[in-house]
């Protein structure tokens, strides 16, 4: 007798509880973001059930986690009908909105008493409904018309934060209902999709447009390889029991008394459900929570256009019931979009302080992701010509949490629009007239050097800028008069100007001079960090001009290195060495630094050699408002120990640094244990640290 014809029961329980293990380091790791194992261990087991299988294919059942990406693609979608229709939802768009939708809760209700509401991310992505029968996913389908969506499960199976099986990880569960509908929305991170997006544009492939459509199209792949390559996840939103009482009698009937309950039971069976979901009481605490939300937005790795409110008594929402199309106990309170139309008026073609040449697009103003635009940069020629954009176009424009606003897409319908005008790449230079060469593989440079007025502002601009001296009222309309009036030339010019100078300059009465020449006095005496970063060499952003001041200490030493000391210095390749050499190659730049020094400009070289690294490999994150020294001042202490200062919080931060006003950065410290340091406690740190250099 073989063992293939009879398995024996070890192997049945092995094959058990290789499954189990194997499914709960899928919720761990995908749903929970909290793996206990390392990868390959959990590759050794899912190997060793592979290999069962494959020696007993007769034992495989469809839960397996060998058995999320089926083998084929499919030959089309199967329609399906929801038992319950898949409904939307209402809208509200301010405080008043918000009231009206509890006043008319209350009077239908006919109560005066307290509401308690379940406030959640609305999720930008893919609608889902999952159906689990015993416990094990059945079937998956898309919203469709409402009524009846298309079958998806193939694609739903390789999500490895939907469980195959249901109630397994959590020892005392409640019982999973015997038919169970759970909803809820797909989404794709957008750490995942601009990774997909950037391996796509490498490898000449497809790109997205926007992490929905991202997920959209994946949900819409027959062939389930393809999904199982995309980074797509799930967060449920809602459930009920489907059938009969009777049909469920004694099989976890309920699913509690309100939807936080609700979304325990989902959390206890191993489904994801939204860690941001709160439960408030009242129309004001609802807008508390969205107006929370809302400043959050920036800084969750996944789309969203809203907050969903929802009564949270799933008594009440009985007694509440439906309108056509939508639930009289829920509404999504929306945010701006951060997507929306308009049209491009023009092209215009701005210098930048190293000359390149970068098209803008000028836009009709629109509002979108809660500010007005009316540019938006168009990068090279090469991305004109991929999006196909001509001056006329109607655009997708897209601000997302601070970022700069971009064209993603041209709508305009063939024909649409009647008098299109060709991008054309300038031969000549749009601020100076000097000929166009060449600046690497795809862009343009203007070949006039400082005898270009936009490459003097920008160079001017960027010397007086906060990182470098960080001259207090010299902005960029200012800089912009001086440079036109012959005034400034060049970045030493700045520290010879006169309080005569000013007369006749837009908006600088007597006492805005007095400040400014006071503020230019000041920038006198400055570090040299700043300095090197202030004189504008093409890739020499702060971090670089303080590794190379790391270094060598000195000014001299620096202007003198050759290529191969300077590639020396940690994050300086060949590119960045060759950018520092040519520029104190050049006479006129010498120059304009010997002018510099001339005229008073200082730095403390000895303290700069005296540079420490007792704080080397700590990163640092700096968030809400310090009182005793600036952000910048901090960042600069802390540089000048070793330490490295990160915009953003991950497992890596050594330390938060929090003054009043922080927010989602401090959250997120909390969220992953990272010692946070007030000011007080931080100024103490620094001290420490100081005495120990
Ligand atoms: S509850 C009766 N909660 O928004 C409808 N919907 O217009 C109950 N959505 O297509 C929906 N996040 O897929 C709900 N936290 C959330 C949601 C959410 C996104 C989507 C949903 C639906 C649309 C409603």
């Amino acid at each position: 007798m073989t063992e293939k014809a009879h398995p024996g029961q070890d192997l049945v329980q092995e094959l058990r509880l290789l499954r189990t293990q194997i499914a709960r380091h899928d919720y761990l790791y995908h749903t929970l973001d909290a793996p206990v194992i390392p990868d390959v261990e959990y590759d050794r087991l899912f190997a060793r059930l592979e290999q069962l299988e494959a020696q007993h294919p007769e034992l495989i059942t469809p839960d397996s986690p060998t058995q999320r990406v089926g083998s084929a693609p499919l030959a089309g979608f199967v329609q399906v009908t929801h038992e319950i229709p898949m409904m939307s939802l209402a809208k509200v768009f301010d405080a008043a909105d918000l009231e009206d939708f509890e006043a008319r809760i209350k009077k239908r209700l006919d109560t005066h008493a307290d509401i308690s509401y379940s406030c959640e991310p609305k999720i930008d992505g893919v609608a889902v409904s999952l159906l689990y029968e015993d416990g094990v996913l059945t079937r998956a389908a898309t919203r469709g018309d409402g009524i009846t969506g298309e079958d998806i499960t193939h694609n739903v199976r390789t999500l490895r934060d939907i469980p195959l099986r249901l109630g397994i990880f959590h020892e005392g569960a409640a019982a999973v209902p015997r038919r169970l509908e759970v909803r809820g929305e797909i989404y794709m991170t957008r750490s995942g999709f601009d990774a997909m997006n950037r391996e796509a544009e490498n490898s000449g492939g497809r790109t997205f447009v926007n992490p929905r459509n991202a997920a959209a199209g994946t949900l819409r792949q027959l062939d389930p390889r393809i999904t199982d390559q995309r980074p797509l996840r799930l967060f449920c939103y809602s459930a009920a029991v489907l059938g009969s009482a009777a049909e469920n009698e004694g099989k976890g009937e309920s699913l509690g008394a309100n939807l936080s309950a609700t979304f325990t039971l989902l959390e206890q069976w191993g489904l994801p459900v939204n860690p941001e979901r709160r439960t408030v009481t009242g129309a004001a605490e609802c807008l508390a929570y969205a107006q929370a939300l809302l400043e959050k937005r920036p800084s969750l790795d996944y789309e969203i256009d809203g907050a969903v409110i929802k009564v949270d008594r799933l008594q009440l929402q009985a007694e509440l019931g439906f309108n056509a199309r939508t639930p009289r106990w829920a509404t999504a309170y929306k945010f701006p979009a951060e997507e929306v139309s308009t049209v491009v008026e023009g092209v215009d073609f701005q210098v930048g302080r190293t000359g390149t040449i970068t098209p803008v697009a000028r836009l009709r103003p629109v509002f979108v992701g809660g500010v007005t635009v009316s540019n938006a940069t168009l990068h090279n020629m090469a991305e004109i010509a991929r999006l196909g954009l001509h001056v006329g176009d109607t655009v997708i424009i897209r601000r997302a949490g601070d970022v700069i606003p971009k064209v993603v897409k041209v709508t305009t319908e063939e024909g649409g629009a009647a008098d299109l005008v060709d991008v054309m790449m300038p031969t000549h230079c749009p601020a100076c007239g000097s000929e166009v060469e060449p600046d690497g593989d795809i862009l343009i440079r203007c070949s006039g050097g400082l005898v270009c007025p936009a490459q003097r502002k920008e160079a001017v601009r960027h010397f007086c800028a906060r990182g470098a001296l960080d001259i207090e009222g010299l902005g960029e309309k200012l800089v912009e008069q001086l440079v036109d009036g012959g005034l400034v030339h060049d970045v030493a010019d700045v520290f010879h100007l006169r309080r005569e100078d000013f007369e006749g300059l837009e908006r600088m009465g007597e006492k805005s001079v007095g400040n400014l020449l006071t503020a230019i006095d000041k920038a006198r005496s400055t570090t040299l960090p700043r300095f090197l970063f202030g004189l504008g060499i093409p890739e020499v952003g702060e971090a670089t001009a303080l590794a190379l001041v790391n270094h060598f200490g000195t000014l001299d030493r620096i202007m003198a290195a050759d290529a191969t000391s300077l590639e020396e210095v940690e994050d300086v390749g060949p590119i960045v060495a060759a950018h520092v050499q040519h520029f104190f190659a050049n006479e006129e730049n010498r120059a304009v630094v010997a002018r510099l020094r001339q005229s008073g400009v200082r730095w403390n070289e000895s303290e700069v050699a005296a540079q420490s690294d007792v704080l080397n490999g700590q990163i640092f994150v700096l968030t809400g408002t310090l009182e005793v020294m600036t952000r910048d001042e901090a960042k600069e202490r802390l540089q000048a120990l070793g330490a490295k200062v990160a915009g953003s919080v991950s497992k890596k931060t050594t330390y938060v640094v929090a003054g009043p006003g922080a927010g989602s950065k401090l959250d997120k410290a909390l969220e992953l244990d990272i010692p946070v340091l007030d000011e007080q406690q931080f100024l103490a740190f620094l001290w420490e640290r100081a005495c120990t250099r």
